[in-house]
C-alpha cells in the first residue's frame, strides 16, 4: 500500500491508496517522515481537498505487518517466525543446545557455522555484525514480513549489574541469584545507550538493510519473566524461589519488578528510536501465575511499560507474548498492548473474540505441525488464516521453531502463506 505525505497541516496525516485507490486517511508518526524531505516536492490535491505531494517522488511503502496491525487494508496476513523457543526442562535445553538443535536451526541459515566459530552465545549476540548477520539470515532465506532482532531478553541483566551468561547444555545461568532486599538494592536501573550500543548500532543497520520491505522487530523480557530468571537462577520447572519470593516477601519482589519495569520502559523507546518498527514483549513466565497473581505481579508492570512507551511512542506496535495464556487473555488486553501473540492452545477464532476487536492477534500454528505433511501444513495455515478473520492479523507460529524442524517444511510455511490472498 502506497502512502503519500501531506505537505500541509495537520503535520502527521497521510492520503493513504489502497488496491482500489480511494483514497483514505490515517495518523502517521512524524519519526518515520521528516517534514523537510518533502517541502520543496510537487504537490497534487487528494479526493478530499488536501493538499499532498506528488505520489511518483514522494511515495513510501510501509511494511506490511505495520499496516496489518494498525487495521488498515491488506492483501494478506504478514508473517514471521521466531527462532527460539525458550524451555524451562532441563532435559529440553540440553537437546536443544545439541549439535542436532544447531543442524536444524542453521543448516540453511548458516547459524552453525557461526556458532562453531563463536562458541560464545553472549559474544554471538553482543556483538554488532555478528548480530546483524544472524538476524539477516532468515531474512535473506525465507524473506519473511518481520525481522526480529537477534539478541535475548536477558541481554539488559549485565548492565543492571546481574552477571549471566547462556550456556550450551543448560540454558540462562545467573551467576548470584537474588533472594533479599539487598540484593535487590544492588541492581541498577538501565541505560541502554550506555549498556548496550551495539543493540542500537545493530537496529540502525538492520533498518537500512531491510529497507521497509518488512518490520524490524525489537523485544524486551516482561518483568515477572526476568525477575524469574533471575530469582530462580536460570531456567526453572516449578518456580518455587520466585513464589516463595512473591508469596513470603512480596514487596522484594515488587521493588524488583518496579526496577525491571522503569528499566525495559526504556529499552524499549530505545529500541524504536534507533530502528525497531515494532517491539515485542516476552512474558514467557507470566501464565506460571494464578489470574490472581498475575493480577499483582505481572500485568501493572506490563501495563506500566505500555503506558509509558505510549506517551513518547503512541504509533510504535507493541506485541504481548505469553506462553499458555489461554486462561489470562481477557487479562492480557487490559495491558493495553496492540497485539496478542497467541500460543497454538488457543482457537484463533475463539482468542480473536476473546480479545475484542480493537487488538491484532499474532500467531497461532503450533509449531509441531511443521513436522507434518506439506498438504497438513498448508491445511493447517489455512484453518489459522480463516478463523483470525481478514486484517489485523500477523500469521506465526505459536511459539518458535522447534528441534528437528525440517527446513523444507519451514520453507513451505513461507512459500504457503505468502501466497495467501483474502
Ligand atoms: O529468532 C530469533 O533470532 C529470536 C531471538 C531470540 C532469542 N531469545 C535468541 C536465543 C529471542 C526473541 C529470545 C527471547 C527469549 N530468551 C525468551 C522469550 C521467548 C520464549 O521462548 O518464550 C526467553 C524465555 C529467553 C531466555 C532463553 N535464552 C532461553 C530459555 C534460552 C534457551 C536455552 C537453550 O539452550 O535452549 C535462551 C538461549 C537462546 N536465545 C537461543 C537463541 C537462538 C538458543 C541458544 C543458542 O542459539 O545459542
Amino acid at each position: 500500500m502506497l502512502k503519500l505525505q501531506i505537505s500541509s497541516s495537520p503535520p502527521n496525516m497521510s492520503c493513504m491508496y489502497s488496491y482500489n485507490s480511494i483514497p483514505t486517511f490515517s495518523l502517521l508518526s512524524s519519526r518515520s517522515f521528516p517534514r523537510s524531505r518533502f517541502a520543496s516536492k510537487p504537490r497534487f490535491h487528494c479526493a478530499l481537498g488536501v493538499t499532498v505531494a506528488e505520489p511518483k517522488v514522494t511515495s513510501v511503502a510501509e511494511p506490511l505487518l505495520l499496516n496489518a496491525v494498525r487495521g488498515e487494508e491488506v492483501e494478506r496476513p504478514p508473517v514471521w517466525l521466531m527462532r527460539q523457543a525458550g524451555s524451562e526442562d532441563p532435559l529440553i535445553v540440553f537437546k536443544r543446545n545439541s549439535l542436532e538443535k544447531f543442524s536444524m536451526n542453521c543448516g540453511l541459515w548458516s547459524y552453525q557455522i557461526l556458532c562453531e566459530k563463536h562458541p560464545s552465545f553472549r559474544e554471538r549476540s553482543e556483538n554488532v555484525d555478528l548480530v546483524v548477520e544472524i538476524s539477516l539470515q532468515p531474512w535473506n532465506v525465507f524473506k519473511p514480513d518481520g525481522v526480529i532482532l537477534f539478541s535475548d531478553i536477558l541481554t539488559p541483566l549485565s548492565g543492571m549489574n546481574i552477571p549471566f551468561d547462556i550456556v550450551k547444555g543448560k540454558g540462562p545461568i545467573i551467576f548470584n541469584p537474588l533472594r533479599t532486599a539487598d540484593d535487590v538494592d544492588q541492581v541498577r536501573e538501565f541505560v541502554p545507550e550506555e549498556f548496550v550500543p551495539y543493540v542500537g548500532e545493530a537496529l540502525t543497520i538492520l533498518r537500512k538493510e531491510v529497507d521497509n520491505k518488512a518490520a524490524v522487530l525489537g523485544f524486551v523480557g516482561a518483568p515477572f519473566t526476568l525477575a524469574s530468571y533471575v530469582v530462580e537462577g536460570g531456567s526453572s520447572k516449578h518456580f518455587t524461589k520466585i513464589k516463595r519470593l512473591a508469596f513470603s516477601q512480596p514487596k522484594v519482589l515488587h521493588a524488583l519488578l518496579q526496577k525491571f519495569a522503569t528499566s525495559m520502559a526504556k529499552y524499549v523507546q530505545y529500541q524504536a528510536d534507533n530502528g525497531a518498527q515494532a517491539v515485542q514483549i516476552f512474558d514467557s513466565w507470566a501464565t506460571e501465575l494464578s489470574p490472581v497473581d498475575f493480577e499483582e505481579f505481572s500485568l501493572p508492570y506490563l501495563k506500566q511499560i505500555v503506558d509509558t512507551v505510549k506517551q513518547t511512542h503512541p504509533n510504535l506496535p507493541l506485541i504481548l507474548y505469553a506462553s499458555g495464556s489461554g486462561g489470562l487473555l481477557e487479562r492480557l488486553a487490559l495491558t493495553g498492548v496492540d497485539v496478542v501473540s497467541l500460543d497454538w492452545t488457543v482457537d484463533m477464532a475463539e482468542g480473536r473474540q476473546r480479545l475484542g476487536s480493537n487488538i491484532a492477534v499474532q500467531g497461532n500454528v503450533d509449531p509441531g505441525v511443521l513436522f507434518g505433511s506439506k498438504e497438513f501444513i498448508t491445511e493447517r495455515i489455512n484453518n489459522v488464516v480463516k478463523k483470525a478473520g481478514r486484517g489485523k492479523h500477523i500469521l506465526n507460529l505459536g511459539h518458535g521453531i522447534v528441534v528437528g524442524t525440517p527446513e523444507e517444511n519451514v520453507a513451505h510455511f513461507f512459500e504457503v502463506a505468502k501466497g495467501l490472498r483474502y
